[in-house]
């Protein structure tokens, strides 16, 4: 086949009929979920201000620094999205949403944009489900999303999961950690890798997250930050860990996980997969107490998380599941003849007004193809009209599946169609 001459950008990839089905099965089934743990959806555009995204996400992050799709038009800078927190805080702020009372239980299910060098599990744009509660600051508001994010998993049947868990603190904690970190990492500066370095004074803590060969060692005999958690971090890490036993769902806690975003406070996850290679995280989240405020807001704590779309599809195909039907329709109309057609294009309606799912030939096909197009378009029944039929009132309904044909009046089509 000839080489196209247009193709989608790296990293960005079609999404075609076959796959479809198991998106739109996806995405139903977190509807359903997210409407029963009684949230609400929210969209927001692709495409936000620069200055958002660099205060809400952070200036010294890899997705800030590097992975930002961004340009000008006129005085205002755009950048496509890479992530949806800061952006529903945002909208929070805009739409001063604390006014309709009590927590707000947002989901979105979208594109985001990261300008990452594609691999499996990695493309530039990428889709996303996620959660936040915007104003509450308990425990159980961090413990139901985790919760939401584990069912889902399990509800599509990847079970083989683990979820790792941290608190990163409030700042008061976090600066106390800083320096104990910084003290262990100062005599072996020189050796550190050259990002660590980079991060020493700025961001620390991204240094935890490094996958630089060299780094390791002294990661490995970092203190934990766990360990400096002021009495208000411990207390609602504790009680977090408490419920999700309560709740039955296993943790693993890694004092050294921290997230790629500056906004997190106090709880930080993650649900990594074994079947996913060297992009093995699921889906990640946390709390995020003061990046409201940070944007304008009143003071308003939250917790989210969002999961990665492609990536659950990718240890769904590695477990086998299948999600979503196969292509099918349940009526084929064959006809013969120009009245035929006629007749079979006035009919449709008729079959689909019964919640039926009802085509036809579009290319003026032998019956021998049309029994053919039937087939392969996984028809559950077929009904073949030529002039005898119009003439006798007496169509042949097909059981494509059982191979049964039987001459029936359309009043019996019917009874027999909507029996099923
Ligand atoms: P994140 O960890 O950057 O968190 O992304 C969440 C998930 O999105 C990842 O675990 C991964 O499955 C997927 N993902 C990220 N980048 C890519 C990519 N380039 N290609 C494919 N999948 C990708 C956030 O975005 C936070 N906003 C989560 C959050 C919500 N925290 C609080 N609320």
């Amino acid at each position: 086949m000839a080489q196209p001459k247009y193709t989608t950008h790296l990293g960005m990839v079609d999404i075609l009929p076959d796959d479809v089905r198991k998106w739109q099965y996806l995405e139903n089934l977190i509807r359903e979920e997210a409407e029963k743990f009684n949230f609400e959806e929210i969209r927001t555009p692709i495409m936000e201000q620069t200055e958002l995204i660099v205060r809400g996400v952070g200036q010294l992050t890899d997705i800030v620094s590097k992975e930002i799709f961004s340009f000008s038009r006129g005085e205002d800078n755009y950048v496509l999205r890479p992530e949806l927190t800061a952006p529903v805080v945002r909208s929070f702020v805009e739409h001063h949403l604390e006014q309709r009372g009590g927590s707000q239980k947002l989901y979105y299910i979208g594109p985001m944009f990261r300008a990452e060098r594609p691999q499996k599990g990695r493309q530039r744009q990428f889709h996303q489900f996620g959660l936040e509660v915007l104003g509450s600051d308990d425990p159980v508001a961090d413990v139901e999303i985790i919760a939401f994010m584990v069912h889902i998993y399990k509800k599509v049947g990847i079970t083989n999961t683990s979820l790792k868990l941290n608190s990163i603190g409030d700042p008061e904690s976090r600066d106390a950690y800083k320096q104990a970190l910084k003290d262990h990492l100062k005599p072996n500066y020189e050796k550190l890798s050259d990002v660590s370095k980079k991060r020493f004074e700025k961001n620390p803590l991204r240094i935890l997250d490094s996958k630089e060969e060299e780094d390791q060692q002294f990661i490995e005999s970092a203190p934990v930050i766990t360990e400096y958690l002021n009495e208000s971090s411990l207390s609602h890490y504790e009680k977090v860990k408490e419920y999700l036993n309560d709740l039955e769902i296993p943790f693993e806690e890694d004092p050294h996980l921290v997230r790629g975003m500056d906004y997190y406070t106090k709880t930080a996850f993650e649900l990594i997969s074994p079947d996913l290679g060297a992009q093995d995280a699921l889906a990640g989240g946390g709390r995020y107490d003061l990046l409201v405020e940070e944007i304008g807001g009143p003071k308003t704590p939250a917790v989210g998380f969002a999961a990665g779309m492609e990536r659950l599809f990718i240890a769904c195909e590695e477990l086998g599941i299948e999600l979503g039907t196969k292509k099918s329709v349940d009526v084929y109309i064959v006809t013969l003849g120009d009245a035929a057609r006629k007749w079979g294009l006035n009919h449709l309606p008729k079959l689909r007004a019964q919640g039926l799912s009802a085509t036809m030939d579009y290319k003026g096909r032998s019956m021998k193809s049309q029994m053919k197009d039937a087939d392969r378009e996984n028809s559950r029944y077929a009904i073949i009209v030529g002039d005898h039929e119009l003439e006798s009132g007496k169509f042949t309904f097909r059981d494509m599946k059982e191979s049964e044909e039987e001459a029936l009046s359309m009043d019996e089509i019917f009874k027999h169609l909507l029996a099923k």
